[in-house]
């Protein structure tokens, strides 16, 4: 691959997203980068001084000619479902690295039958999810359970991820991209994989242990209330297949579940029983028309998303608790400095496609998840770009307070 035109391209820059990737990859002053996507005078309007490709993502023998020319491409065009089977299928074919921010899990299953095998074949790492959803739970877990082998000599048994206090907003590509989920679960082929906890599994319907749970709780090692997460859907089969393409390393009982925390406080009870209900509603207004017509018309459009400022000031945190031998840990997975969805999320986007164009990979091809295919290698990267990764006695105590006033 040393003699492609290109390391990288940025495929849909021209996008919300896509345009804070491609600024991001800039700022890393790559040495051969270009960027690509469908509208020619949108592409030179960001200024970014890179040469440009001129792509429609329904056009394979287009999406081919990109995958040939580059080491990795990095693609910001969804939702997946919808635009992204042709390159995912090239870049497998001719052995290109390739990375996204799909959460959409039917996405996922489809390209891990259509090009798992290919990509093993060609040495293409495949790596969906190198955004928000699933970085923090995929990497998260990974580094948590590295720091308890290293303190207790072995490996936890469970790993509960709570996401917790979080600031930021929502992408039209995001909204549509709910829209679409929506919409594939009235086929129940579709409906099954996304209720199956292990959908991305190499084997999704081996017998397998238990973990996601759909209960309101209370969590006696955090002090505080939880309620099921939303996202824990894509996150927690990626982490799943992460685990499975690894061999188990885990063990063949290992547990994971993910939640949302709130304070364990009166206000975290009532904010833990707002979610629980916003949430159910917001089920069923999916399912009645009228209301979904509402919902479409207010969410944001292709292009538009959250303000500078709201990303600025934006933030998120995940408490990882490990337990394994009568052994626990605490670990802490944070960006203070960005909103998750977009800043936060371009830099994990950012730094994912510069380690699969620069970084010496251990990992074999295929259809893999952000820790197989990066492991230490990101997490050194994303820790240098500002995200923290560390055991939650090495925060300092105001700002984990401050933190929790801000849940
Ligand atoms: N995992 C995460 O944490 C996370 C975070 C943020 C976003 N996302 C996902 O990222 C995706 C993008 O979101 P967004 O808000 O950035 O969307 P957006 O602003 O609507 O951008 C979509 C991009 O796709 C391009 N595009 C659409 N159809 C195309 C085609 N046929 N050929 C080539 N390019 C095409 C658009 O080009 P034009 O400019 O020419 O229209 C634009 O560049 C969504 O799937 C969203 O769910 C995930």
């Amino acid at each position: 691959m040393s003699n492609r035109e290109f390391d990288l391209v940025v495929f849909g820059a021209t996008g919300f997203t896509g345009r804070l990737v491609a600024e991001y990859i800039a700022s890393q002053k790559p040495k051969k980068w270009a960027i690509a996507g469908r509208n020619k005078e949108k592409l030179e309007a960001l200024g970014l001084g890179v040469p440009i490709i001129v792509v429609d993502a329904m056009h394979p023998g287009g999406c081919a000619e990109v995958a040939r020319r580059t080491k990795v491409v990095c693609t910001t065009v969804g939702p997946y479902t919808k635009y992204g089977a042709a390159l995912v299928a090239a870049c497998a074919d001719v052995g290109t690295h390739y990375c996204d921010l799909t959460g959409e899990v039917n996405f996922m299953r489809a390209t891990i039958d259509a090009h798992h095998e290919r990509a093993k074949e060609t040495g293409a790492h495949i790596v969906h999810t190198c955004g928000f959803d699933s970085i923090p739970s995929d990497l998260g877990t990974w580094a948590t359970q590295q720091e308890f082998k290293a303190r207790f000599g072995r490996y936890a048994d469970k790993v509960s991820a709570f996401f917790g206090e979080t600031s930021g907003g929502m992408s039209g590509g995001t909204a549509a991209s709910g829209f679409a989920i929506a919409d594939a679960m009235s086929d129940p082929a579709v409906r099954r994989i996304m209720r199956n906890p292990h959908a991305l599994d190499p084997d999704p319907d081996g017998p397998h242990p238990k973990g996601d749970t759909r209960l309101v709780g209370w969590d006696p090692t955090l002090k505080m209330f939880f309620v099921p997460f939303f996202m824990a859907a894509t996150n927690a089969p990626v982490v799943r297949r992460g685990h499975a393409l690894a061999g188990f390393p885990w063990g063949s009982e290992f547990v994971y579940r993910e939640v949302m925390s709130t304070p364990g406080n009166a206000r975290g009870a009532i904010m833990a029983a707002t979610i629980t209900g916003g949430l159910a509603a917001l089920a069923a207004a999916m399912k009645r028309p009228a209301l979904r017509a509402q919902l479409q018309k207010r969410a944001p459009k292709p292009g538009e998303g959250p303000s500078q400022e709201k990303r600025e000031k934006g933030h998120w945190k995940v408490r990882f608790v490990a337990e394994g031998g009568g052994d626990k840990l605490i670990y802490v997975v944070a960006d203070p400095h960005g909103d998750p969805g977009y800043q936060s999320t371009s830099k994990m986007l950012g730094e994912s496609a510069l380690c699969l164009a620069y970084d010496a990979l251990t990992s074999p091809g295929g259809v893999q998840t952000p820790s197989v295919a990066m492991d230490g290698k990101l997490l050194d990267r994303l820790r240098r770009a500002g995200l923290i990764f560390e055991p939650a006695e090495k925060q300092p105590a105001s700002s984990s307070s401050a933190a929790r006033a801000a849940g």
